[in-house]
């Protein structure tokens, strides 16, 4: 079962002295097992820097996470990441990338040669399989590393901006598979976003992040019955939820 993570104090200041930045908290938060939490703040609000110290690649300057109780204190190889921009490397192929994240954690990719067709096919690539990433459009690219970050059937995924650079046909199509992929297995997700109906549909809970340093203004939970598809957006559930997020915005000055 996927694990909780618990966030305690947490804070990010990279620097010290006058080049200090304050980039993220303090914050206090709670993300059940098998949640999918939204991250929705503005550009610079810490949003990354918040992924990265969860999935362990950052270490906080004060507080701590807690992840199933115990504290995060190295990188995690229990999870399924997507980095704002794609760490496909450049010399294998797109399937060659996928089986990458297996063999680095010590899994023959012949054995799941079959998921890995699988969720190439479900983001429509399956004709790409033999190509390198250079012969990939962005949005490609992007469909690829969603993938890399699925292929070892994580129970935590921390995806930022996973949709980010796909058009927007693509973009739809990618979050009913997501949400699909969670409804099914439930792991725990954490899911950056700068759109508010993004976060709205696919969320369990959308935490609002202020703008830099980033605090969790309030933790809204979206309790619309699932799936969510295209016809929940004109519900007046659905569009109070985004009016009331676009209102503490506003306040912010940041819409
Ligand atoms: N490695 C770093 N060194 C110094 N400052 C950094 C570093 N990474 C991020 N920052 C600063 O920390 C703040 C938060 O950055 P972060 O990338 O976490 O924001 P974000 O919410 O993910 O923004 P965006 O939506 O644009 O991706 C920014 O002011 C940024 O300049
Ligand atoms: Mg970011």
């Amino acid at each position: 079962m996927a694990a909780t993570i618990e966030l305690r104090s947490l804070a990010k200041t990279y620097g010290s002295g006058p080049q200090a930045v304050y980039a993220f908290g303090p914050a206090d938060l709670t993300i059940p097992s098998g949640s999918f939490v939204s991250l929705l703040g503005p550009s610079g609000c810490g949003k990354s820097t918040l992924l990265l110290m969860i999935a362990g690649l950052l270490a906080p300057s004060r507080g701590e996470i807690l992840v199933g109780g115990k504290q995060v204190s190295g990188p995690r190889t229990d999870i399924g990441i997507m980095f704002q921009d794609n760490t496909l490397v450049p010399w294998r192929t797109v399937e060659g990338n996928v089986a990458l994240q297996l063999e680095m954690r010590g899994q023959k990719p012949s054995a799941h040669a079959g998921r890995i067709s699988e969720l190439l096919r479900s983001v429509r690539l399956e004709d790409f399989a033999k190509r390198h990433p250079h012969e990939l459009s962005g949005g490609m690219q992007q469909r690829a590393a969603f993938c890399q970050a699925l292929v070892h059937e994580p129970d935590t995924l921390l995806l930022d901006e996973p949709l980010g650079k796909l058009d927007a046909m693509t973009r739809e199509g990618i979050r009913a598979d997501l949400q699909t992929l969670w409804m099914k297995r439930k792991p725990t997700v954490v899911f950056v976003t700068h759109s508010i109906e993004e976060a709205v549909q696919l969320s369990s809970t959308v935490c609002v992040i202020t703008p830099r340093p980033g605090r969790i203004e309030c933790a809204i939970d979206i309790d619309l019955p699932w799936p969510r598809d295209l016809d929940v957006k004109s519900t007046p559930e659905f569009t109070g939820h985004v009016h009331r997020i676009q209102g503490i915005f506003r306040d912010y000055g940041v819409i």
